[in-house]
């Protein structure tokens, strides 16, 4: 199985190598698919006179508002900056497997999540969008789902302090207002917007399907990325609106019990796979020691240990 931290770590060294590694193609066992559909309910309510004014045209988002992305060196997003790298093509070859099961099943809106912080969601999501975005012809969005703990804006280089999600949901702007077009990556973006007091009653307020579909009329791809599954009951509700699922571990640090845990929070479904972050050079933070020994090895372990 791949192993995209690792990757992410080498692309420096593998970009000015030229041609990648036999083994790029490996990321491959990253997916299994999954036939059974998700069922979806949408509970739409009375949605705020902001958003009741606006017609979800197509043309809505093609005029969005233009940001210039300045990502920090150690940004890592190398579907943007490093597209030579061989951690870029591990996520092509991801994006493929994507694109390959979405004849088969409907698959529009991927929740990116995970057990724990800092495990990588973000930049797998961030990264994940870039490499759909290339597509001339399918238009993707990168949602910053995290009500709790956004850090999209700040990857991309971006003010922190966009308006997004969260105002729209509380009416306070249109949805077209708080999408944004990432300059030179063909890739939109909605960022988290203000925090919440309370993220949960705010998502739960029966306007986030309404706004999911109408995100939905205009774009083809809806990357979403999530808090943890396990700590925080909006993932949860992400979770139900997604048509798919990407679960991201950490390896030498997701337990399996977590994994475990994780997997059973949502319709399995929804699984698409699991995507294996390994990272052994990466300092631990004080949170994740208390994870104790990593019990989860993914790199050589046939694909089906991980998914099912
Ligand atoms: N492949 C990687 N190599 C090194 N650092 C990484 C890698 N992936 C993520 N990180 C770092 O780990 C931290 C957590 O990543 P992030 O994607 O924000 O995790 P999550 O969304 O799961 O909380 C960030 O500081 C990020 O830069
Ligand atoms: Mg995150």
């Amino acid at each position: 199985m791949s192993q995209i931290f690792e990757a992410l770590q080498r692309a420096e060294a593998e970009r000015s190598g030229g041609s990648l590694p036999k083994n790029a193609d490996s990321v491959a066992d990253l997916l299994q698919g999954v036939e059974q559909e998700i069922a979806r309910k949408q509970s739409l309510s009375e949605l705020p006179a902001a958003a009741k004014a606006e017609s979800p045209k197509a043309g809505s988002f093609a005029s969005a508002k233009v940001l210039l992305p300045a990502p920090a060196a150690d940004s890592r997003l190398v579907c943007l900056t490093d597209q030579g790298s061989l951690a870029a093509e591990k996520f092509r070859v991801l994006g493929l497997k994507l694109r390959n099961l979405r004849e088969r099943r409907k698959l529009k809106r991927i929740a990116v999540t995970g057990t724990a912080p800092e495990e990588g969601k973000s930049l797998v999501a961030a990264n994940l969008a870039l490499n759909q975005a290339r597509s001339k012809v399918l238009k993707t969005l990168l949602l910053d789902g995290d009500l709790r703990r956004p850090t999209l804006s700040s990857r991309f280089g971006f003010d922190r302090s966009l308006p997004g999600l969260s105002e729209c949901l509380r009416g306070e702007r249109q949805l077209a207002e708080v999408v944004y077009k990432v300059s030179g990556s063909g890739l939109w973006f909605l960022p988290a917007g203000r925090l919440p007091e309370n993220p949960l009653e705010l998502m739960q307020t029966g306007r986030l399907p309404e706004v999911l579909d109408r995100l939905g009329e205009f774009f083809d791809w809806i990357i979403i990325d999530t808090p943890p599954v396990l700590p925080v009951a909006d993932t949860t509700f992400w979770m139900k609106l997604a048509d798919g699922v990407l679960v991201v571990i950490r390896e030498g640090v997701t337990e399996k019990k977590a994994i475990e845990r994780a997997l059973d929070s949502f319709d399995r479904a929804a699984l698409l796979g699991v995507v294996v972050n390994s990272c052994s050079r990466i300092e631990h933070t004080d949170y994740y020691s208390r994870y104790g020994q990593a019990t989860v090895r993914t790199g050589e372990d046939p694909p089906s240990a991980e998914n099912e």
